[in-house]
């Protein structure tokens, strides 16, 4: 199985990070991979959605879906306790719009909610 490894370095304590990301899905091998179109339940959206939305989220929406499913998994992983961390964890994501301070309330009324 041939990874790419991403390394992302923290602000603040310089430590790096890495993950190993399949270069594609047979790559993944028995892993499960969810694309922001496997998120909603029919015509019902995913909590996250729906605060993005409500948040006005994005803008042009270009960055949207990457945006969304990163922060499920901030989220999900324990990377949303406070707004520090979530924008750390979102760091990797560009959003040319300017969205972030609608993208991190949605995350953080997401989190709070505990519908993930
Ligand atoms: S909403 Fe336009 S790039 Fe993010």
């Amino acid at each position: 199985m041939r990874l790419w490894t991403v390394r992302r370095l923290h602000r603040t304590c310089k430590w790096q990070k890495s993950i190993e990301l399949p270069k594609s899905c047979s790559d993944a091998g028995w892993k499960k991979v969810t694309t922001i179109e496997g998120l909603a339940n029919g015509d019902n959206l995913h909590p996250m959605q729906e605060a993005f939305i409500k948040h006005d989220g994005f803008q042009c929406g270009y960055c949207t879906p990457g945006q969304i499913m990163s922060a499920v998994a901030c989220v999900r992983e324990g990377h949303a306790e406070n707004e520090e961390d979530i924008r750390q964890y979102m760091s990797g994501n560009i959003c040319r719009c300017g969205a972030y301070p609608n993208i991190v309330d949605a995350i953080i009324e997401v989190k709070k909610g505990g519908k993930i």
